[in-house]
């Protein structure tokens, strides 16, 4: 089987890359990244120890992509994925994670490949997730007893970043639609873990970590600045076991969306991020009260596994303490990733 990553020198597509490596016998892995995200140099000269080959190639130049070779799967996981960029890059949102899929439908539907998806829990409507918690201060911690499924509403505004990945949604059901080609869409919530070069404004995790040991400030930005919104958190491990049982059971599972991530069990508030981040470092930082935020925030986001559970018979296992350590050790061990957080 050939497989071809796209955005496979990032954080996800590099795990998934390496993962899948070990995990399948008789399999081609090919990377396709522009190298644009930092760090992202760094996972392309990792990759290539391992005789997995990246095509420097901007997914929205449809002349270049359509002259790779033939794969049997695209596992998509190219996209601009810093929601604020949907402000300050408008054009390289759309054109990456939309004109980007259009591109790659159009050479999966000539070769005949099955797709799976990277999408995202930003697709659902910015207001009615604002709504579960309407007249809240968020002065105190937030109660967890709603988690989010795959049926909630999506037709109000999202982002362009949100958008983009529900459009892509809609676009790759367009092109499969009558075919005997089968995809597989996932709406991720937040994913850390090791490689990830996380940032102000995407993978906030590592950043988190990372500021701690490097004992630089942070702020907690928004929500009166008391750091009580809430994430739910997977780790980068469970989501490549997820991919890695998709790939088997395509045959019998497909043409269908799930909402994946770490449910309850793995939510965590940025004030108890703070707190382990405190614990594995001993580091004590400073921290600036932001009450304003961007207006693609949201309070709270929680993934509902029941359906990715039921179809799969899978849950992620690693707890967000486990995230951290590895995160932690991952920072310890590589000192050559220093220099993208300090
Ligand atoms: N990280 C998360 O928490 C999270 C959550 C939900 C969904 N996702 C989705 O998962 C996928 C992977 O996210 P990630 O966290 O690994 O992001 P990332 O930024 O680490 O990886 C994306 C990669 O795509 C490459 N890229 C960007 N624009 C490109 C272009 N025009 N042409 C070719 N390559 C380009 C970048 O260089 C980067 O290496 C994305 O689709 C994202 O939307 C991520």
């Amino acid at each position: 089987m050939k497989i071809l990553i796209t955005g496979g020198c990032g954080f996800v597509g590099s795990n998934i890359a390496f993962f899948l490596k070990k995990k399948l016998k008789n399999t081609q892995i090919y990377s396709l990244d522009t190298l644009i995200r930092k760090g992202s140099k760094s996972n392309k000269n990792r990759l290539e120890k391992i005789k997995i080959y990246n095509y420097k190639i901007d997914i929205a130049d449809n002349g270049k992509l359509k002259k790779l070779k033939k794969f049997d799967l695209v596992i998509d996981c190219c996209a601009e994925p810093a929601i604020e960029a949907s402000k300050k890059d408008p054009d390289r949102v759309f054109n990456t994670n939309l004109i980007g899929t259009y591109n790659i439908l159009k050479k999966c539907l000539k070769d005949k490949s099955n797709l799976i998806f990277l999408s995202s829990s930003r697709v659902y409507s910015i207001n009615n997730l604002k709504n579960l918690f309407k007249n809240k201060n968020f002065k105190k911690p937030i109660k967890r007893k709603k988690i989010i499924n795959e049926t909630f509403p999506t037709s109000e505004a999202s982002s362009l970043y949100g958008f983009t990945k529900l459009a892509s949604e809609k676009l790759i059901k367009e092109f499969f639609f009558k075919t005997n080609l089968r995809y597989i869409i996932n709406r991720f919530g937040v994913i850390a873990g090791p490689w990830q070069f996380g940032k102000q404004d995407q993978g906030f995790v590592p950043l988190w970590l990372a500021n701690h040991f490097f004992k630089k400030k942070l702020n907690y930005i928004g929500y009166g600045g008391h750091g009580n919104q809430v994430r739910d958190i997977i780790h980068i491990d469970d989501v490549c076991e997820i991919i890695l049982i998709q790939i088997k059971s395509f045959k019998k599972i497909n043409n269908d969306t799930f909402n994946i991530g770490g449910g309850v069990k793995n939510s965590i508030s940025l004030v108890e991020l703070t707190n382990i981040c405190k614990k594995l470092t001993g580091n004590n930082i400073f921290f600036g009260k932001k009450p304003k935020t961007s207006i693609f925030d949201v309070p709270y986001y929680i993934s509902d596994n029941r359906k990715v559970l039921k179809f799969y018979n899978w849950k992620p296992l690693k707890s967000v303490d486990q995230i951290l350590k590895d995160i932690y050790l991952w920072l310890i061990n590589n000192k050559q990733v220093w220099k993208y957080f300090k």
